[in-house]
């Protein structure tokens, strides 16, 4: 089976990438590479001992996708290729709607027109808004706070339409929880620019001395030590999610919505001190005023992704801690 990656240069298309070499598809990637960088594609390679075939194009620019799918026949697209900074979407919300948006109509303007209407996308627990019980599952309303996270809920909304007319087109939403963590050979992880908004990868500047503390955002959340809880998740696990869901969007049509996360909650000072156990390494704290936009507590209901897609999450906290670190580690130069 041959499968295009959108956005399979970036964090976790790349893992998803190895998992499905490992599994023996055919991998096909375009990426415009405004969030990753080429050398991705040898990593892979180094990782898997098999090539992926890499195509330079943008989302925004139909033009520039065609080239793919004339020279290509999928199964199905895993479609990652996206802006996720919550933060600049709320500063920048047109470039967040045009991206992500127009980008992805474009996109399956092209599966329609190549015949190729099954698509696994990635969206996130984000469109949960501020769930007011948790565990979170499927069923469970939708909002949002942010531009970023209203593209999520629109594209959901947008990929759904396209089965109600169409009986030939089937969709796998996967809502993600917070993905840490990285491959264990230290060649793909995460590495943001600038100063990161996210959690681990913040953690990871502080620990190899390019910030001298983390800010801990807010301590008087009604969560056991008052800091915010989350479900974090390893990005390998993730990405094997995404393989399982192949078999999933290809042999079925219609909608299909799953939570890809641990269905266990970690406090902000949880992931502080599995780092310092799991590395040896001090991670200096303050207590800073909450994070515009945050909630208490989000972690996932699992069960209906173990139920129909037989997966689950196998790597814990520490696990995430270590591979993350060594990645950091090895990638501190750049
Ligand atoms: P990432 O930024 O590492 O990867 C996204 C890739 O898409 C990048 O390589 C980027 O260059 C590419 N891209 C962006 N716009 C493009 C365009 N117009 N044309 C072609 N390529 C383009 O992000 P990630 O963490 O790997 O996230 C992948 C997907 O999962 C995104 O859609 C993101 O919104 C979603 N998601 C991420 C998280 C998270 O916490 N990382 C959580 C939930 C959902
Ligand atoms: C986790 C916890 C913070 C940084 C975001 C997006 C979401 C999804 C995943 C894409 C919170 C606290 C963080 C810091 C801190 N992405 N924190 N100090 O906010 O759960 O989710 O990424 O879809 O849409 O919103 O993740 O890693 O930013 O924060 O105390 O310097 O860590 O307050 O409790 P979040 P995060």
């Amino acid at each position: 089976m041959k499968i295009l990656v959108t956005g399979g240069t970036g964090y976790i298309g790349s893992h998803t990438c190895v998992e499905l070499l490992n599994r023996g598809y055919e991998v096909v990637v375009f990426d415009n590479l405004y969030n990753s960088k080429i050398d991705v594609v040898d990593k892979i390679k180094k990782i898997t001992g098999k090539e992926i075939t890499f195509y330079k194009a943008d989302m925004r620019d139909k033009e520039s996708m065609r080239p793919v799918f004339e020279e290509h026949t999928f199964d199905a697209v895993i479609h990652f290729a996206g802006l996720k900074a919550v933060g600049e979407s709320v500063e920048k919300p047109l470039l967040y709607y045009q991206n992500n948006i127009t980008g992805t109509l474009n996109l399956c303007e092209l599966m329609n027109e190549y015949q190729c209407k099954k698509i696994i996308f990635s969206s996130s627990a984000t469109v949960y808004g501020s769930p007011k019980t948790v565990p979170i599952t499927e069923d469970f309303p939708l909002s949002t706070t942010n531009p970023y996270g209203s593209t999520k809920l629109m594209l959901e909304g947008i990929l759904s339409d396209f089965c109600v007319p169409d009986e030939e087109w089937s969709v796998v939403l996967l809502r993600y929880f917070n993905p840490i963590g990285a491959h264990e050979s230290g060649l793909l992880g995460e590495s943001p620019n600038g100063i990161p908004n996210n959690l681990m990868p913040y953690i990871m500047q502080v620990a190899v001395g390019k910030l001298p503390e983390l800010g801990v955002f807010g301590n008087d959340y009604d969560t056991p030590d008052g800091t915010g809880v989350r479900d974090y998740i390893h990005v390998v696990d993730l990405a094997k999610g995404h393989v399982n869901a192949v078999q999933k969007v290809t042999g079925t049509t219609g909608v299909n919505i799953y939570n890809l996360g641990t269905g266990n909650g970690y406090s902000v000072l949880d992931i502080v001190k599995a780092f310092e156990e799991a590395n040896g390494v001090k991670i200096p704290y303050s207590i800073k005023p909450r994070r515009a936009g945050d909630i208490a507590e989000c972690y996932a209901n699992p069960k209906k992704a173990k139920e129909e897609l037989g997966w689950e999450a196998q790597y814990d906290l520490r696990r995430m801690c270590e591979d993350s670190w060594r990645f950091a580690k090895m990638n501190q130069g750049q």
